[in-house]
Order: structure tokens, then sequence, then C-alpha cells
């Protein structure tokens, strides 16, 4: 089989570049191995109507990465619009934060499309089409539209809201109509599976047998997949990290103090104000934990042209130094706030060091930075997870401190708690849960979604003929105007 693998954000190839978000650090290891081509955006646009839409093609382990430039006429109400704008905090259940502009969605499907055309360069008789995210939720229909007939699955990286959040998206019917293109449509968690079913069920009334929907494309399978990480290939990392200059220098600078660590995006989603106004609150209500414990916390700038996002930055920048104005000593900085990326060796290197993880977002599809701190630690002195009961992660992690992270209160008494937990409850917790991660690797996602795609589109076949609605799907094609 030939898999093309696509996505909006792709790995940064070269070694020690920053690689933003979980999605493209988790896949590089499966389209290294399988030898896959991976289909994204180059992070650059250009006119819609260039001839040759691929710049750079590159090798990447056994596969290939090819980066395309998408047009600049849409690409604003496809990307900060429709995706960031409208999906995004409805997919993470903030409806209040829905912004959209009247052409946004004609622009995203026009990016859709542009994409599905540009795709074909790569369709082979024996392709496998494996669509990433939801920047792309209508790419399916419209390779269905050009005439594509293999395989095509497409996987959620995001929570799927409850039925009533989903409403308030522009064009809901539409697009979740066109996601029903799909062979099989991949979920993180039963409970983002059980929402999409609720959905097409009351909304599109369409039942769902077996977790099997027929519609106009013919039967789509919708099923779990909870996403994992390379766990011998991260600890491995972690391990020879734990020698990089910058890990010692940051372990040096402690002196002997404990170290807790929080790696995000700034994004409203990972809950980073609750977060900063735990250790404030622990601070203040247990002093004696001054100088004990500091928060390293790395905040990637991201979306910064969203107005959500600009106001947040502000915001946490003044928290933190109000925080540390307020509790912190000459010679001592509760939180260590750092606006920038860093690559996946050095924060491996950086996970070693800390004695507690922090990940807790408000709501998170899977949150790989949990299964990556577990992964990084030191067996034979392991530090702790607290993590968030909204995050996917928490599924298998559950041998974390888990918490509520809108209960300001009790995040920070799960951070003083990890501060002083012995080793061999520490190591209890550790051993339970590099089990799970074992045990769902994401070597093992990528295989099982692969063999559920060919399932689903061989039952597909025999099931029902493709039938391609008679009408062209509405904004399928144009430069961003509605029709
Ligand atoms: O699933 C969410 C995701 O696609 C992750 O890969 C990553 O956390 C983020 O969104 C990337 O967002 P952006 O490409 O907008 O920085």
């Amino acid at each position: 089989m030939n898999l093309v693998v696509v996505s909006n954000r792709v790995a940064r190839i070269k070694p020690n570049e920053p690689m933003t978000g979980g999605l493209a650090a988790a896949l590089l290891p499966v389209v290294e191995k399988s030898g896959a081509i991976w289909v994204g955006s180059s992070g650059r646009v250009r006119d819609g109507a260039q001839k040759e839409p691929f710049p750079r093609i590159e090798a990447l382990g056994n596969g290939a990465l090819a980066m395309v430039d998408l047009p600049a006429d849409c690409y604003g109400g496809y990307y900060e619009g429709f995706a960031n704008s409208a999906l995004w905090p409805a997919l993470h259940s903030r409806p209040d934060l829905i912004r959209v502009a009247a052409e946004d969605y004609s622009s995203y499907r026009s990016v859709n499309a542009f994409m599905a055309r540009a795709l074909l360069r790569f369709r082979k008789p024996d392709s496998a089409f494996w669509i990433q995210d939801y920047h792309f939720l209508a790419l399916g229909a419209e390779l269905r539209e050009l005439g594509v007939r293999e395989p095509i699955g497409f996987f959620l990286h995001t929570p799927w809201p409850e039925r009533g959040v989903v409403l308030g998206v522009p064009n809901h019917r539409d697009l979740i109509g066109a996601m029903l293109a799909y062979d099989l449509i991949g979920f993180q968690t039963e409970e983002d599976c059980d929402n999409f079913i609720a959905y097409l069920e009351t909304e599109m009334r369409l039942p769902v047998q077996n977790g099997v929907v027929v519609s106009r494309y013919g039967a789509s399978r919708l099923a779990v997949f909870p996403i994992g990480i390379d766990v011998e290939g991260f600890t491995q990392h972690a391990a020879r990290a734990a020698a990089h200059p910058d890990v010692t220098r940051l372990r040096q600078s402690l002196h002997g103090a404990k170290l807790a660590i929080g790696v995000d995006r700034i994004d409203y989603s990972k809950g980073l104000v609750n977060r900063i106004d735990a250790f404030d609150h622990l601070f203040t209500r247990r002093p004696e934990l001054k100088r004990c414990i500091s928060l390293l916390q790395i905040a990637t700038p991201s979306r910064g042209t969203i107005e959500a996002y600009g106001r947040l930055q502000n915001q946490l920048a003044r928290m933190v130094t109000d925080v540390n104005g307020r509790h912190g000593e000459v010679d001592w900085t509760p939180i260590r706030y750092l606006s920038k990326g860093f690559s996946q060796t050095m924060l491996a290197g950086f996970y070693r060091v800390a004695q507690v993880g922090v990940v807790t977002p408000l709501h998170d599809g899977m949150n790989l930075v949990a299964k990556e701190y577990v992964a990084a630690q030191n067996p034979s002195d392991p530090g702790v997870l607290v993590l968030s009961k909204f995050a996917g992660a928490a599924n298998e992690l559950d041998a974390a401190l888990l918490v509520n992270p809108h209960d300001i209160d009790a995040v920070a008494r799960a951070i003083a708690t990890a501060v002083a937990m012995p080793l061999p409850e520490r190591s209890l917790r550790w051993n339970a849960m590099m089990k799970k991660l074992r045990g769902g690797t994401i070597q093992k996602w990528s295989t099982d979604f692969v063999a559920a795609l060919e399932e689903a589109h061989s039952a597909r076949n025999q099931r029902v003929d493709y039938h391609i609605p008679a009408v062209r799907p509405l904004y399928s094609m144009g430069a961003g105007r509605m029709p």
C-alpha cells in the first residue's frame, strides 16, 4: 500500500529546530518507518493559480515530506478564520470564542479543494489517504469529487464536543455531511466518538449501528484510536539529553530545589491561567514550599494574529510578573516563563530534570506532553505527573494525580502532594503508566488505524457502490467567494 498522510502542519526536519504541535512530532516516526509520503503546508502562501504546488519534496527516513504553498487569497479565512476561530473553539467547547467572517467557510472549503487537487500527484493504484485533523474535515469529500475511489481515512486529534456546541459552527451540517465521504473516521476517546454519533443521529437523522453510518457516500466506520508516542525513541532521547550542557545548566541552577515543568502552546484550551493561579495559591497557602519548588513554564506563542490568543499572551505575561513580584526572592524565582519553542531532544532532557510534570488543560484531545513527560523519566527516580481529567490522556494515565483544572485549590494540593511523594509510590505510579504507554505506542496507533481503514474500505465496497452526490458540494471550488 502507498500511504499518503496529510496534515496542515508537518515536522520541521532540521534536527534541532523546534517542532510545534503534538501531531507533527507524533507523525514523524510513523512516516520515517512506514515509507509513507507526508503532505502538508509549507507555512508559505502564494497565488492559488500557481502551476507547481510543491516547491519542496524531501526524504524523511524511508518516507518523504512534501510541502505545499497554500493559496494566498483564502489562507487567512481558512487558517485564522474557519479552522482556528470557528472549529478550534467549538471543538474545545468554547463556543463563546467563535468568530467568523462570512467568507471563512468558503475559504476553508477552497483550501480543502486545493489540497485535494494537489494530492492527485501522489495517487497510485494502491494508494490510501490518511487525513489528519480539523483543518481538513472536507478533504475526503473533495477527493471523492475528483474521482478518487481508494481508501480515505480521517483522524481527529482534538476532542469532538457535545451536539449543542457543534450547532454554533456555521455550516455545520454541510461540513459534517462532507466528513461522511471518509471510509473511516477515528477519534481519540469514546466520549468524542459518542458525541459525534449523537450529532449524526439527532441532527442528521442518520442511525449508527455497530459504529457504522450509511450516507449518500456509502458506509463510514466510526472508531476510537487513542494516539501514543514513540516510547522507546523518546526514552532514549531523554537519557541522552540528560548530559546536554543546557540540561546540566538547568539542573545546576536549581541548587537542590525541585522543578515542576509545563510545556504548552499558548492556547486558552491549555489551562495556563488556572495553572499560574494554582502556583500563586500554593505559595500563598504553603509558604514553606517557597524555594522548595519552582515552575518552568515553556509557553510557545501560537496563532498570535487571532484576538483571543493575543489577549492570552498579554494576560499570561502580566500574571507571571505579578506572581514572581509577590512571591519571589532576590535569589529565587517562582515561575520561569520561556515564551519560545525547544527541540524535542531538549524538552526530553528538561522533562527528566523535573520532579513534577504539570499538564492541566481545560480540554484536550489527548495531550502528548503528558505521555512524553512519563516516558522521559529516570526509572530509578521517576517524577510525578499532575494531569487534568479533561485531557484524553487521563483515560490511560490514570496512575497520574488526576485533577480538575477548574479547582485551583485542588491543583495546588496535587502539586504539593507530588513534591512530597516518596519514591516507592512514585515508582508504582510510573511503572503503571509506562505499561500503558508501551501497550499503545504511536507505531501501534498507525498500524491499527491503517488496518481498520483497509477493512472499512472493503466493507464499504461490498455494501454499497460509491455514490458521489449528483450535486457538487457547495464552496468546493473557487477562490474564496460564495457561489
Ligand atoms: O490537534 C491539535 C493540533 O493539530 C496539534 O498538532 C497542535 O497542538 C496544534 O493543533 C497545532 O496548531 P498550529 O499548527 O495552529 O500551531
